[in-house]
């Protein structure tokens, strides 16, 4: 039996006291799972994600990544949480006052890799997501699908743990689409790292077997 990395026992989530968002839920997602998560829109999947970064602290309940008790994790050890995910969006967050090469980089700096580390390690990820010619371009001289693409490759630099992502196609033509859906069964399968996709829609055509959890009025229900 592989081990739990999130566990979410009677977990409710609100911005406001008594608004809750997510009720009294509990899951468990194991490692190496891929899982997805989805909802109508509203339903609070972006929400959930958020408590899974450490953004948005359970109001109630338990809720444990990788080991570390969410409900009160003191900053430095958030910090140290935060180097075990990578962590994709659909409005990409890349940073546009710096390169490609310069995005993908930051989790290594942070990591405190060495300078040669850092630029072949950077090197091999823009390959690996086809951008080997675009590292020294600003995020806005790219398209959505290769922003997105730099964006996945920033979530492997330090070989996360578990991959977090919300919406990750939601903006994306079908190749662009196509592509990230193959990276991040590409690491699953591979790596076997964890990986956890809030969606209003599963993708058709994956290669992986997944698990499904369903949003419903602040309830999260286990499909598959
Ligand atoms: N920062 C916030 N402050 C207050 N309410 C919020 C905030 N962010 C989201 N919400 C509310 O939480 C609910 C769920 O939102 P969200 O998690 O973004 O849903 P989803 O990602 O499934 O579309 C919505 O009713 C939304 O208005
Ligand atoms: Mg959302």
């Amino acid at each position: 039996m592989s081990k739990n990395v999130i566990v979410a026992k009677d977990l409710t989530l609100a911005y406001k006291p008594n608004v809750p968002i997510i009720k009294e839920s509990s899951f468990k997602i194991r490692s190496g799972e891929f899982v997805f998560v989805t909802g109508p829109s509203g339903s609070g999947k972006s929400t959930l994600m958020k408590s899974f970064y450490g953004e948005l602290r359970p109001q109630s309940g338990i809720l444990q990544i990788g080991g570390v008790m969410m409900q009160d994790i003191k900053p430095s050890k958030l910090a140290f949480l935060r180097k075990y995910l990578g962590i994709i969006f659909q409005d990409y967050k890349l940073i546009k006052d710096w390169t490609v090469k310069k995005n993908v980089m930051l989790p290594l700096l942070i990591a405190g890799y060495s300078k040669e580390v850092c630029d072949s390690q950077t090197a091999r990820l823009l390959k690996h997501v086809h951008l080997q010619d675009k590292g020294d371009y600003y995020p806005l001289e790219l398209s959505g699908g290769e922003q997105q693409r730099v964006a996945m490759a920033r979530a492997l630099a330090h070989n996360p743990v578990i991959i977090l992502a919300d919406e990750p196609t939601g903006n994306l033509d079908e190749y662009s689409s196509r592509v990230i859906w193959r990276l991040l069964e590409g690491a699953n399968e591979q790596l076997g790292t964890t990986v956890v996709v809030m969606t209003h829609s599963i993708p058709p055509n994956l290669e992986v077997p997944y698990r499904h959890y369903y949003i419903e009025e602040g309830k999260v229900y286990e499909i598959a």
